[in-house]
């Protein structure tokens, strides 16, 4: 498999900068949703990538493991504090390659868009079902789609202009497939491509997809800090649990 059908390609673009540019985002939130929800049960993250969540979780003593496709983004969870300590399985998050029962599978930051078809995903929600234990819980945190931020379904956005240098975005979309790819283009003298390719779904389209798996939905917040959830929301934290 090569470029954006390889399960490590996104991993592998994006790990030597990866943590630079989300340095802004605070896990907290996330963190303190999550670790109410594991209590004292095993929880996986999938794409569990440099620790961003984990590592504060596991600091929280809450027993963590994770999955991720990507060696380089995976290296650098473990050359942080704790992050040698945390067990991760190398492989695709679609196919869940571990064994359960978790009492919490967690996949953030809009990650699941990460599998590239509906079929994907809806191999993702049934491998979490398979490792839930009974009373388990599935969490997953996802935008919803905003067509209206492409202009014939293309899209530029500038986001730094300095004296030498410039960060571009550019970005297509396709609503066949639901897909966006996407190109974080920096200007320094040098150019450096950082490629990005989603599949979004729609929730009403993620809850379909939980009860093909057998999984139905517990809770809708549009964030971590359990914020209602409407037709305003742009984004959402969803529940899952077994039906
Ligand atoms: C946007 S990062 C999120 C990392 C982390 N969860 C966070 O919130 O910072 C996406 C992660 O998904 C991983 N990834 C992408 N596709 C994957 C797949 N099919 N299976 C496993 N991991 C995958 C990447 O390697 C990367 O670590």
């Amino acid at each position: 498999m090569t470029g954006f059908d390889d399960p490590a390609f996104y991993g592998d673009s994006w790990a030597g900068v990866y943590d630079e540019h989300h340095g802004d985002m605070d896990p907290a939130p996330a963190v303190e949703f999550l670790a109410g929800l594991a209590g004292d049960h095993r929880a996986l993250e999938l794409a569990i990538g440099t620790g961003r969540v984990a590592l504060p979780l596991a600091a929280r003593e809450v027993a963590v493991e994770g999955i991720d496709a990507s060696t380089a983004m995976v290296e650098r969870l473990r050359a942080k504090p704790g992050g040698a300590s945390i067990p991760v399985v190398m492989g695709d998050m679609a196919e869940v390659g571990t064994t359960g029962p978790f009492g919490l599978v967690y996949l953030v930051f809009n990650s699941l868009f990460g599998l590239l078809t509906q079929a994907r995903q809806a191999d993702c929600f049934r491998n979490v079902a398979r490792v839930l234990g009974p009373d388990g819980v599935f969490v997953i945190e996802c935008f919803v789609p905003d067509l209206s931020r492409f202009d014939r379904n293309q899209r530029v956005q500038t986001h730094v202009v300095t004296e030498d240098s410039a960060v571009l975005e550019l970005s297509r979309h396709d609503p066949v497939h639901q897909r966006i790819t996407t190109q974080i283009i920096t200007f320094d003298g040098g150019t450096h491509l950082r490629p990005v390719a989603m599949r979004y779904s729609w929730p009403s389209e993620l809850d379909l997809m939980a009860q093909q798996a057998g999984l139905r939905l517990r809770e809708r917040y549009s964030g971590w800090d359990r914020q209602p959830f409407d037709s305003s929301s742009r984004n959402h934290v969803s529940v899952y649990q077994r039906d």
